[in-house]
């Protein structure tokens, strides 16, 4: 299997920025009140924007395979690159930088304040709040040098058939597991109802933060960070032969966390500085001093 290594730049960065795929999600699952684009024409859209992200889901689905998977846990569940307080960890995760849009982007540590105080403005639970506050942390996997694709971009079961409810579903058929008998049945490695605790899903953004929160945070907070780009269920409804009821139960905080996190950017940057203090409490309530990363 080729490491990431061996890929080439373009490879690795098929996106102008991180961004772009969470910009094209808000495209394919637009706010409920704005007139939304007919699925087709989403399909259709011919931009060059379109176009990497095309592109980005081509190396996401070719690549993300079980052995992929497996390797990447073993690489980065280890926990030995850095170790630092989660508002430090904020702020290396902030010097992920978009060197190529010129546009008034938001960064990282701005889309967290806002995901966080639209949670916080309509009075749900703290730990919500710090849920909201740190769900994009793991996007530090940037900074250590991994291919986008393996970052970021909608997550899904591996180790059994890939829904045609995943965007891009197409691509697929570039996968090794797609023309693997273990692995390309419906319910592949598993088995029915068998809960999501016991099924892999692609390697990401996700998986990596709950790695790092699972002792400190509540069930449904743990569910929000580790499925929250899980769109093949949380929208589609794709893979309810996995899930328990427990699952059930938690993926409709997994649901109510979605829209504070598509919908919440706002073109005022919150103030950081005055910010501070309250998130600091909220690290300090929950979780450790230092985090591994
Ligand atoms: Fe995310
Ligand atoms: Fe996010």
């Amino acid at each position: 299997m080729r490491d990431a290594r061996s890929f080439s730049e373009s490879e690795i960065n098929p996106l102008h920025s991180i961004e772009q795929w969470e910009d094209d999600v808000l495209k394919r699952y637009p706010e409920p009140e704005v007139p939304a684009k007919a699925k087709e024409e989403y399909r259709n859209y011919a931009d060059p924007v379109r176009d990497t992200v095309r592109e980005f889901y081509r190396l996401n689905h070719t690549y993300q395979s079980y052995d992929f998977v497996q390797e990447k846990r073993a690489e980065f569940l280890k926990f030995d690159r850095k170790e630092m307080p989660v508002w430090k960890a904020m702020e290396f995760l902030n010097t992920l930088v978009d060197d190529s849009d010129p546009d008034i982007e938001l960064d990282q540590l701005q889309h967290l304040l806002q995901t966080a105080e639209a949670i916080r403005r309509d009075g749900h639970p703290d730990w919500f709040v710090l849920t909201g506050f740190i769900h994009d942390m793991g996007k530090v996997l940037c900074l250590f040098g991994e291919p986008q694709w393996a970052v970021v971009g909608d997550t899904f079961p591996v180790g059994c058939k890939f829904s045609d409810k995943i965007v891009y579903p197409e691509f697929f058929s570039l996968n090794p597991d797609y023309t693997n008998e273990k692995y390309n049945t419906k319910l592949g490695i598993y088995s029915e109802g068998c809960g999501l605790r016991n099924v892999t899903m692609s390697w990401g953004h996700d998986e990596y933060l709950y790695q790092i929160t699972k002792d400190y945070l509540p069930d449904p907070a743990l569910y929000m960070i580790r499925y929250h780009s899980f769109y093949a269920q949380h929208r589609e409804h794709a893979y309810e032969h996995l899930m328990d009821n427990h699952d059930r139960e938690m993926f409709e905080w997994v649901k109510k966390f979605n829209p504070y996190d598509l919908y919440s950017k706002n073109p005022v940057p919150p103030n950081v500085k005055e910010l501070k203090p309250y998130y600091e409490d909220l690290i300090a309530k929950y979780l450790p001093p230092v985090v591994k990363l």
